[in-house]
């Protein structure tokens, strides 16, 4: 299964979601190929912002050697499934398709934790610290749900 992440600059929400998933799925067996990007493009080729790399760190997540790249058109064609972190970056994504077969494939990433609830995961950019580690929890207990979601499917699949 292919995975994508989404937010607008793919320096702070983004990044943690891939890095966090990816020890996470690593550690379940779960077979996934993982990225991110961003659809404001304002950060393009820049590492996570350091608050992100440093709660990371604090949970031993490393992920400082992504770099944000922009969301593309093709992302919705090589990708499964593409989670946007909120709303906006969730409407960026529809409009840059435009009419699309593949639109079905983005979903909310905090609907995997509260299906139907439609939440954001808060931007932490305006914010301090304190932000970036509720921002990491909410993340890290979306990741355990994707996980049992899909690992369930993947082991029935092979049965
Ligand atoms: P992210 O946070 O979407 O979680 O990476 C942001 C980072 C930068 C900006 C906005 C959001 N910005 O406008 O520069």
């Amino acid at each position: 299964m292919r995975i994508l992440m989404v937010c607008l600059g793919n320096i702070c929400r983004s990044p943690l979601a891939e890095g966090i998933l990816r020890q996470k799925a690593a550690v379940a067996g779960f077979q996934c190929t993982l990225d991110s990007a961003g659809t404001n493009g304002y950060h393009t080729g820049e590492a996570p912002h350091h608050l992100s790399q440093k709660v990371a760190r604090l949970h031993q997540v490393d992920i400082s050697s992504q770099k944000a790249r922009d969301f593309t058109k093709e992302d919705l064609e090589n990708f499964d499934l593409i989670y946007a972190m909120a709303g906006d970056v969730m409407k960026d994504i529809q409009q840059m398709a435009g009419p699309s077969e593949h639109l079905d494939k983005v979903t909310l990433f905090l609907d995997e934790l509260n299906p139907g609830m439609h939440q954001d995961v808060p931007d932490p950019w305006y914010g301090d610290e304190d932000g970036y580690h509720e921002v990491f929890d909410l993340i890290s207990n979306t990741c355990d749900q994707i996980i049992k979601k899909y690992n369930i499917h993947q082991t029935q699949a092979i049965q």
